[in-house]
């Protein structure tokens, strides 16, 4: 009975370590081909005496860190413009040049994550909430270059990302604006909640997020990118629509691939 136990204590303990090595492996491969996206994009794209557009998310650390290694080393100036509180701790954190647009209103290039990438092109935005300051700053840039790891590169938006296309929204706003997404395109529409906080989650606009679960995922999404933004009380919505030039997709291998709107 006794050595029963011990076998079977044994066996679970060899599954876990198994399951942990496992996925410590894949978080592994993600986080090399965050990094070498990001370094490759930063190499590639950013010059002296220009102005950088700092996008928002894990990934983009890798760009601030490739960044700050350059600037030390190369003696650039390059003046960072962020697009969330994450991107300006990230650029005061590696004492990087902080701009902002009153007075740099054209920036030069734009390096940003992005939650999933289809085959037009095409972005969802906003999985951390950042989706306004993003879409603000990528409006004023020549360039904006994604940097993904390969988990972020579809066919149509939906297959792989499955949290939706969130809608920044003014507070009072959030039901009726729940309905009318419903009523236009169908599937289902949900309030984000904070993690550690009870209630919503509040961006860093002071707004609510709505996550819209869509079911269609042949839908024009240019339509639906001007119909929702046109909603009283909608102030952004996570879709990237022909603002993106180039993807960068790092892979589990660590080799990079490369996607231009115009390859398409
Ligand atoms: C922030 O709101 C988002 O738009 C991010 O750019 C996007 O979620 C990508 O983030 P990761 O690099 O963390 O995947």
């Amino acid at each position: 009975m006794i050595l029963n136990d011990i076998i079977v204590t044994l066996v679970k303990y060899q599954v876990t370590v198994s399951s942990v090595r496992f996925s410590t492996k894949i978080n592994m491969s993600l986080e090399k081909a965050k990094q070498v996206a990001a370094y490759k994009a930063v190499d590639k794209f950013v010059t002296n005496n220009s102005v950088f557009g700092v996008g928002s998310g894990s990934t983009v650390v890798y760009a601030v860190q490739r960044l700050a290694e350059r600037v030390k080393t190369e003696k650039l100036k390059v003046t960072c413009i962020p697009t969330s509180f994450q991107a300006k701790q990230l650029i005061l954190k590696h004492n990087l040049i902080l701009g902002e647009l009153d007075t740099n209103p054209r920036i030069d290039v734009t390096i940003d994550g992005a939650d999933e990438v289809d085959a037009n092109m095409i972005l969802i935005k906003g999985g951390g909430g950042c989706l306004l300051q993003e879409k603000i700053v990528a409006s004023c840039s020549k360039k904006n270059i994604v940097i993904a790891d390969y988990t972020k590169d579809s066919s149509k938006l939906g297959d792989r990302y499955k949290k939706g296309i969130p809608v920044e929204v003014i507070p009072m706003a959030y039901v009726p604006i729940r309905n009318k997404i419903v009523d236009l395109f169908g599937g289902e529409v949900k309030l984000r909640s904070a993690v550690a906080k009870a209630g919503p989650v509040v961006t860093d606009n002071g707004n609510f997020i709505l996550d819209w679960m869509f079911t269609n995922q042949d839908l024009d999404w240019d339509h639906v990118n001007k119909t929702i933004k046109m909603i009283p009380g909608v102030v952004e919505i996570g879709l990237f629509v022909n603002m993106c030039a180039i993807a960068y997709f790092g892979q589990p291998e660590g080799n990079v691939v490369e996607r231009s709107a115009a390859s398409n």
